[in-house]
């Protein structure tokens, strides 16, 4: 087996979790579910874009620098789309800000990677396949609340980049990872990257009360 099938079956084996069907919660109303899931999702665009832009100025391969350019602007406009249709659902955003409770500790971990190969390892390849995935799940559950515009908006706009933001990290390791060391940090960095997601994900999931999380 390759280096990439090998890296390709253990994260399908870590995410598998994510496959459980959710179960939505009787008795929650569906305006209160998609709104709070809707703000989880601003804080991890935040988080998804500041980091492709830190990467961006102290990486000197000129595709991955390129690469986290564009997902940069990916995840800003994301924000953007899903703040606005937070705004259609009748929320004042006004003062709120997604850090005003700091980073998550996926985020503190991340920013601590040195290495291109770490980097794209963990946040376009790692990341983005975790963010395919619930955010597949949460179309899903939009739609069982009824909300068929934000199940769209995932659908038609944000899904179609995160694809975009994991096939660049894909093509990346394809390139660089040409020696066993290489891959051996590339492995070790999405392993911890799905284990810090997951612990994020069962935190996020007590707190919130919420079925699934979105990825971005
Ligand atoms: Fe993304
Ligand atoms: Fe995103």
């Amino acid at each position: 087996m390759g280096f990439i099938e090998g890296l390709y079956q253990e994260v399908a084996q870590a995410l598998r979790k994510l496959e459980e069907i959710p179960v939505l919660e009787t008795g929650i109303s569906p305006k209160v579910g998609v709104v709070e899931l809707l703000k989880m999702a601003l804080k991890n665009e935040m988080e998804a874009s500041q980091l492709a832009a830190l990467w961006m100025t102290s990486t000197s391969e000129i595709d991955i620098k390129l690469g986290l350019a564009r997902q940069c602007g990916d995840e800003a406009k994301h924000y953007r789309l899903i703040e606005k249709r937070l705004i259609e659902l009748g929320e004042n955003l006004d003062g709120f800000s997604p850090l005003a409770m700091g980073y998550s500790p996926l985020y503190q971990w991340l920013i601590t990677l040195e290495s291109s190969i770490e980097r794209v390892a963990a946040g376009p390849f790692a990341r983005e396949a975790i963010a395919i995935k619930r955010n597949a799940q949460l179309i899903a559950v939009l739609e069982a609340m009824g909300d068929q515009l934000s199940a769209d908006l995932y659908r038609n706009q944000i899904q179609p980049d995160e694809d975009w933001h994991h096939n660049f990290g894909l093509s990346m390791l394809r390139k660089y990872a040409v020696t066993s060391e290489l891959q051996e940090k590339a492995s070790l960095a999405t392993i911890r990257t799905i284990e810090l997601a997951d612990e994020l994900r069962s935190a996020a999931m007590a707190k919130s009360g919420a079925c699934v999380i979105p990825g971005c």
